[in-house]
């Protein structure tokens, strides 16, 4: 679903960039580590913040971005084209990924699956796309928080089948993954890093 006038005022300033780099990647960074190199996807990219920060602190060689929305696919370009073959932005769906199977080391969700009404499809598609072995990196808006009126008043998300951190564990765990670590915060907002199994794990 794209996102209303709000919204993407609200996902388009310096305040989100300083939330997104300062506290939501480091967070996932103390959760998940590095990745020290290899390719990394990163769905919904919005206007690329998440880019530089899984180039800069996660340290992958290369980030394979997409979003729905090709204007944010364009700034997200823009933004990111000093960084030269290190980054490819596209125009896409987390539902239909166009990578084929085991493509990624890691997967990043920077705020993405509520947006999406099928969002097991997309839980699907990253599990799909990631190498035995690849983890992925989610942070995600709870069902409280669109639950919030104010929010629901400004802000358009699918009502239909949302998660809560128990449901998004379970349909984490019903994939295949095996997850490495959750946490919340408050009843609005939790941070997910799970990986997909390698052929060694039991
Ligand atoms: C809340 S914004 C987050 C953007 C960015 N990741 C950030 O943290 O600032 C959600 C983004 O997801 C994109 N989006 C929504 N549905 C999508 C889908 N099915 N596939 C890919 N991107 C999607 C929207 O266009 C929007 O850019």
């Amino acid at each position: 679903m794209l996102l209303n006038r709000f919204e993407t005022l609200a996902m388009n300033n310096p305040i989100r960039t300083a939330i997104q780099r300062h506290f939501e990647g480091r967070r996932l960074f103390e959760m998940g580590g590095a990745m020290n190199g290899g390719v990394a996807l990163e769905v919904g990219c919005g206007r690329g913040v998440g880019a530089e920060i899984i180039l800069d602190r996660f340290g992958a060689d290369r980030v394979e971005a997409f979003d729905l929305d090709p204007r944010m696919a364009r700034l997200a370009n823009r933004r990111l084209v000093t960084r030269g073959n290190a980054v490819c932005v596209a125009v896409g769906d987390a539902t239909q990924i166009a990578a084929p199977d085991g493509r990624y080391d890691a997967a990043f969700d920077f705020g993405i699956l509520h947006h999406i009404p099928i969002w097991r499809d997309a839980l699907r598609e990253i599990y799909r796309v990631l190498k035995p072995g690849g983890r992925f990196y989610a942070e995600e808006v709870l069902e409280h928080a669109l639950e919030n009126r104010l929010l629901a008043h400004l802000f358009e998300h699918p009502r239909e089948d949302r998660f809560d951190l128990a449901r998004f564990r379970d349909a984490l765990a019903s994939q295949g993954f095996r997850i490495v670590e959750t946490r919340t915060l408050g009843r609005d907002f939790a941070f997910f890093v799970a990986d997909k199994p390698g052929p060694c794990d039991d």
